[in-house]
């Protein structure tokens, strides 16, 4: 019999990074250990009562049973227009220039196969979120990696791209609030990158899954704050963090007519758009959702306030977060990201990110996510402690 195989390009597709840290996971409560997963960035708190009432009643709708718009309903289209408005004082046309998609995860790894000839090159931070890199990877695109250095504040050192590479170079993924470092880009950095992109004509591609989750009074800008005719610039955004929704796959983009468009012709090939019913609990989100946000953000800046005290305590470097639910720290003297992670794993049953999940250069860091109920976190965090004196 001759033996199935899987295509090269999955072969050599790495495990997804989660997928392994949970597999570690079941392994030890298979042993009777007490997890506490500060591993995955994944909202502890459930979705506001107000948007599941709305989905609620919209899966009894049986004209929500067909299939949906492809691009997305207009009425969540509209929303989308009117949260832009209302949030970034931004007009966008719901009709041209909005695509509805299933969470921004699939988004992101489409855009490369819609943006990118084999020769391209798309930009990637490194550590970054692993799909941008992998998408384009998969389809036989290259990738260059932008290293996010702790001395450039985990900014993108535009200056340091070669010539050679913005050449050659179709998009580059941008990610702030940054997973998983959580830092936040300034006014510079965004006009700066908006100037070489209009020079050499790459796509920003912007993930502003975290765009909403900020601190200590920061406000995340809109791209076309800096590129105000959406000329290189495309947004993805998520309604999985800011209202808990992870588990029900919704986002959106937002781009010029253009980008938009193409977008769309490759996901009315691909897909068929979002459950309706979920579109409307969006829709509900985005209308009405923005005391909720604020709820959830209070509720994450305390966790980050428990997390950074510890490490302060425990004379752990790390980065002062001003937006996401993560904090990202340096591994003491004598560890690697993995052998740290493990060790701290076995020895107190407290699962953290080892920062080389994100790429190389997130090597010598460990990630901690906050997506746990305060009690548990500052027991983790106890733990965290004990074991590092
Ligand atoms: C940086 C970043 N972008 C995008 C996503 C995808 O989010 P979703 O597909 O739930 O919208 C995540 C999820 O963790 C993320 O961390």
């Amino acid at each position: 019999m001759r033996q199935i195989q899987e295509a090269e390009r999955i072969k050599n597709l790495p495990r997804y990074l989660f997928a392994e840290i949970d597999r570690k996971k079941k392994e030890l409560i298979s042993k009777g250990v007490d997890i506490i997963s500060l591993g995955i960035g994944d909202p502890d708190h459930p979705t506001p009562l107000f948007i599941l009432k709305r989905i609620q009643k919209a899966l009894y709708n049986p004209n929500n049973h067909r299939y949906p718009e492809y691009e997305g309903a207009s009425f969540l289209r509209k929303a989308v227009a009117a949260f832009y408005k209302r949030r970034f004082g931004h007009n966008i046309n719901p009709d041209t220039e909005v695509l509805i998609t299933i969470g921004s995860k699939e988004a992101i790894f489409h855009l490369p196969y819609a943006f990118l000839n084999n020769e391209d090159y798309a930009i990637i931070p490194d550590p970054g979120y692993p799909v941008y890199g992998i998408s384009t990877k998969m389809i036989g695109a290259n990738i260059h990696k932008a290293p996010l250095l702790k001395e450039n504040n985990f900014l993108i050192d535009i200056d340091n791209i070669p010539p050679k590479i913005l050449k050659e170079a179709k998009i580059i993924f941008i990610n702030y609030p940054n997973n998983p470092t959580g830092a936040t880009a300034d006014e510079g950095f965004f006009k700066k990158l908006v100037k070489i992109a209009k020079q050499y004509g790459i796509l920003i591609a912007a993930d502003y899954a975290y765009s909403d989750i900020t601190f200590d009074g920061y406000k995340t800008p809109s791209m076309f704050d800096f590129d105000k005719n959406r000329d290189v610039s495309l947004e993805f955004h998520s309604l999985s963090k800011p209202f808990n929704m992870t588990g029900f796959r919704i986002g959106f983009v937002v781009s010029n007519e253009f980008v938009i468009d193409v977008l769309k012709r490759l996901k009315t090939n691909m897909d068929s758009g979002a459950f309706t019913a979920i579109q409307e609990g969006a829709e509900e989100a985005l209308l009405k959702g923005d005391k909720a946000t604020r709820r959830m953000v209070e509720i994450y800046q305390k966790r980050r306030d428990i997390v950074v005290d510890t490490l302060q305590k425990c004379n752990i470097s790390f980065f002062y977060p001003k937006g996401t639910f993560y904090v990202w720290a340096e591994v003491p003297n004598g560890f690697s990201s993995i052998s740290f992670v493990q060790d701290l794993m076995e020895k107190t049953g407290v699962i953290v990110t080892p920062g080389n999940g994100f790429g190389e250069y997130g090597e010598g860091f460990f990630r901690i996510s906050t997506t746990i109920n305060d009690k548990r976190l500052k027991e983790a965090m106890q733990r965290i402690k004990n074991f590092l004196s």
